[in-house]
């Protein structure tokens, strides 16, 4: 079995080439210099000669404040990339596992968002993320289409990052306690894919570890583990100007997932503490 994993430098990217390689697959990870999932001529080339089994894209764009001014940009890398890569993955009767997100729904619900819930995304990041969804589902033959949420892993910057940035910086920290999600450990979310496709059950999955929380609850959860003595306090999103929107209550039920690969994700405080750990803040 051959996998080829894009966006192989990103922080999903990373773990899942790690993961794949310890398995003693043969992995072909492609960072964006050796493969523009944009170009439609190269993705099929690249595709054609590489012949791999499955196709797992790790490759986005996640400037979600910076799509609301470069949104063509956004719509090209997180919609037409995996169209091209859904047409490609068909060309060689491979399966196509492409990565979405909790920013396609509009926030304003108050219990997690299971498959059967409408997206009506909020801002243009999570638009360009809905046209990425319909690309594979209306072109690719065998796909998994897996929704995360609030992604954080060895690799990029992300919240976890932020906070323990912040908590060097400061003694005094504000947080919103208005937006509440999944943290979806990069570690877990790899372990959990590779299993997920062994099943061969294509199709729309959730998948993030267990539970949710605001922004806030997060960042407390992360400084206790670390024992900042500084003083957190929970803010609202209204004070803290961005160029996009994010959805308030955006926490995704794993239904469906749990029963698929037959285990649940671990908690979130539980991914987070490992995370701490991983990189060596506890
Ligand atoms: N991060 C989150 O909080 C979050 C939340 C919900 C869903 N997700 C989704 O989860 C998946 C994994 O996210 P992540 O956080 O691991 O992403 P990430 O760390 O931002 O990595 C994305 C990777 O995509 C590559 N890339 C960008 N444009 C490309 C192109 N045209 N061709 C090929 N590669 C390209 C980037 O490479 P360069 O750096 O070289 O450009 C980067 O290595 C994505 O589908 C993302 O949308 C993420």
């Amino acid at each position: 079995m051959k996998i080829l994993i894009t966006g192989a430098h990103g922080q999903l990217g990373k773990d899942i080439t790690q993961l794949s390689q310890k398995n003693n697959t043969d992995t072909v990870p492609c960072g964006s210099q050796d493969l523009d999932i944009t170009r439609y001529e190269t993705v099929i080339e690249y595709i054609f000669t590489q012949k791999p089994d499955i196709i797992i894209n790790c490759a986005a764009y996640n400037a979600v404040d910076q799509a609301e001014t470069d949104w063509e940009r956004a719509f090209l890398v997180n919609g037409l990339g995996p169209k091209n890569l859904s047409l490609a993955a068909n060309k060689v009767d491979a399966v196509l596992i492409h990565y979405s997100t909790d920013y396609i729904f509009n926030g304003q619900t108050s219990r997690p968002y299971t498959l059967v819930d409408t997206p009506d995304p909020i801002s243009r990041y999570g638009e360009s993320k809905l046209l990425g969804e319909q690309m594979v589902m209306r072109h690719a033959l065998k796909y998994f289409l897996i929704r995360v949420s609030w992604v954080f892993g060895a690799g990029n910057s992300n919240f976890v990052k932020k906070v323990l940035e912040w908590s060097s910086q400061r003694d005094q920290i504000t947080v919103v306690d208005d937006q509440i999600s999944s943290p979806t450990y990069t570690k877990d979310l790899a372990q959990a894919s590779l299993d997920l496709i062994k099943t061969e059950q294509y199709g729309i999955y959730h998948m993030t570890n267990t539970g949710h929380c605001s922004r806030y609850e997060w960042a407390y959860y992360i400084l206790n583990q670390i024992g900042w003595t500084g003083e957190l306090t929970p803010g609202k999103s209204s004070n803290f100007k961005t160029k996009a929107t994010r959805p308030a209550f955006s926490a995704l039920d794993n239904f469906g997932t749990d029963h698929t690969i037959g285990y649940e994700l671990p908690s979130w405080q539980d991914a987070t503490g490992r995370f701490l750990h991983e990189i060596g803040r506890i």
